[in-house]
């Protein structure tokens, strides 16, 4: 080696020497997705996207002049693929580095999930080392799960598992777009996807579409194809694809705690058809339908989850990741122990009915909580929503922090808070209807993935 002959490289070994967990090139807040020996199994091996991953030492110069290209090309790629980076310098991850025979950095290599789980197909890439070309790489080993299909094979296609929930993006274009694949990604294993020309006008007039492209969900058992019309965005389609399937939680959760969602939607049931025998709950009372109750009439039976806590609530609600949650806000009480009051007594009942019906029937549906007036992160959540003034009366609202959105029940517009009311109010947000407010800064308690919520915003379908 030359190291005497060289002070750059002499500080380069010098800083190399540093102990492990010295800082990594990224921080916290950057859009790379940070992995190391621990989770690497987990987060690349094991998913069902491609990714890129930058094995890289923090002291290295080329590493350094990368870092604002890659973490562009994270945004970029935000939703559709991952970006990930390893810091070799960590002793930690000195073995993991050495099995990817990494012999300079930085050394930027794609994984392409193969048929074989946990072992995905690995290429060093070669390409340029900016934004647009690494994406674009990226792009294009984005597995490919969108049947092509025309008007003479729709039918055929969608007579298949009739049970199973499909999806058909009508397009003017003849490729696949990173977004759709996504989405078929993300749906792996529990809806289907398939993408026709607007050429094809036999499908295009059955199904009612009108406008390219459009997004039709033929929701499975005999039920209606519904046409999407919210916007064209990962995040809104995702959400209207959740009444039939919920995505695959990505790293997918160890083996002792893997509930499977798949299990449970492979006897889903018709809307309308009654509680399905063999309930996993002994307890589970019959659906209103059955009992002699006048029907509109919220029960309370099946109480919805409170949350006590601020970091209850922060942690279930209000963070840049949390997904829709409806809440009830509790209005203050007269006397510590004294019982809810109307109307917030109704409300809070007819949310849980809701919630259980869905649970009965096993469809998808976002979580609602009661948030008692004592859990100190409910005014505060008041305050920041603007609905401080209210403080004596019930506040039923619903928010998603990754989306940045909320929207207010207003007992006004819907004859108060019985439960036929309520739930059209909830469908309409399940079929992302009606108009929804952005949430106020400052609610959402950290800020730190704000670039997450540019999902996929460049992508056109
Ligand atoms: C990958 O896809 C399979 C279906 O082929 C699914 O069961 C699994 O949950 C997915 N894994 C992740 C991590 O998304
Ligand atoms: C799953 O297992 C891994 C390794 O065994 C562990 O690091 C991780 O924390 C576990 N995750 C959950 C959600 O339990």
């Amino acid at each position: 080696m030359m190291l005497r002959s060289s002070p750059f490289l002499l500080i380069a070994s010098l800083l190399a020497a540093i102990p492990a967990n010295a800082d990594g090139l990224y921080t916290k807040n950057s859009p790379v997705l940070q992995v190391n020996h621990k989770n690497y199994d987990q987060l690349i091996a094991h998913t069902n996207y491609t990714s890129i991953v930058e094995f890289y030492a923090p002291w290295c110069g080329h590493c350094q002049n990368l870092k604002p290209a890659y973490e562009k090309a994270a945004k970029n790629l935000d939703g559709l693929a991952k970006v990930a980076a390893v810091n070799c310098d960590d002793d930690d991850n000195k073995q993991l580095c050495g099995q990817m025979g990494i012999r300079g950095f930085p050394t930027l290599k794609i994984m392409t999930p193969s048929k074989k789980p946990g072992k995905p197909r690995m290429e060093d890439y070669q390409g340029a080392r900016s934004a647009k070309a690494i994406v674009e790489a990226v792009v294009d080993r984005i597995p490919n799960h969108v049947k092509k299909v025309t008007d003479k094979d729709i039918e055929d296609w969608t007579s298949q598992d009739p049970e199973v929930p499909k999806v058909v993006l009508f397009t003017e274009k003849g490729t696949t777009s990173a977004l759709i694949r996504a989405l078929a990604i993300d749906f792996l294993g529990t809806v289907k996807f398939a993408q026709i020309r607007s050429k094809e006008t036999g499908a295009v007039d059955r199904l009612g579409v009108t406008k390219f492209p459009s997004i039709v969900l033929i929701p499975g058992d005999n039920r209606d194809p519904i046409l999407y019309d919210g916007e064209l965005k990962k995040g809104p389609i995702i959400d209207f694809l959740s009444q039939v399937a919920s995505p695959n939680p990505d790293p997918a959760p160890n083996a002792s705690s893997n509930k499977s969602p798949k299990a449970a939607r492979s006897s889903a049931t018709v809307e309308d058809q009654d509680e399905p025998t063999g309930s996993p709950d002994p307890k589970v009372v019959p659906d209103d339908a059955k009992e002699s109750k006048p029907a509109g009439v919220p029960s309370n039976a099946h109480p919805i989850p409170t949350l006590s806590t601020v970091e209850d609530l922060e942690s279930a609600c209000l963070t840049p990741k949390s997904k829709t949650c409806v809440l009830a806000l509790h209005p203050e009480l007269k006397e510590a122990d004294s019982e809810l009051p109307e109307p917030a007594k109704t409300a809070v009942a007819s949310l849980s009915d809701i919630a259980h019906k869905h649970t009965v029937r096993k469809t998808k549906l976002f979580p609602f909580y009661s948030v008692p007036a004592i859990n100190t992160g409910s005014k505060t959540l008041r305050d920041g929503l603007g609905l401080s003034q209210s403080q004596d009366s019930v506040e039923v609202i619903a928010l998603n922090g990754r989306r940045g959105w909320w929207r207010r029940y207003d007992p006004s517009d819907s004859k108060e808070y019985g439960v036929a009311a309520v739930e059209a109010w909830i469908d309409a947000i399940r079929m992302g209807e009606g108009s929804r407010e952005k949430l106020p800064e400052g609610v959402i308690v950290s800020q730190k993935e704000e670039a997450k919520e540019k999902q996929a915003d460049h992508d056109e379908l």
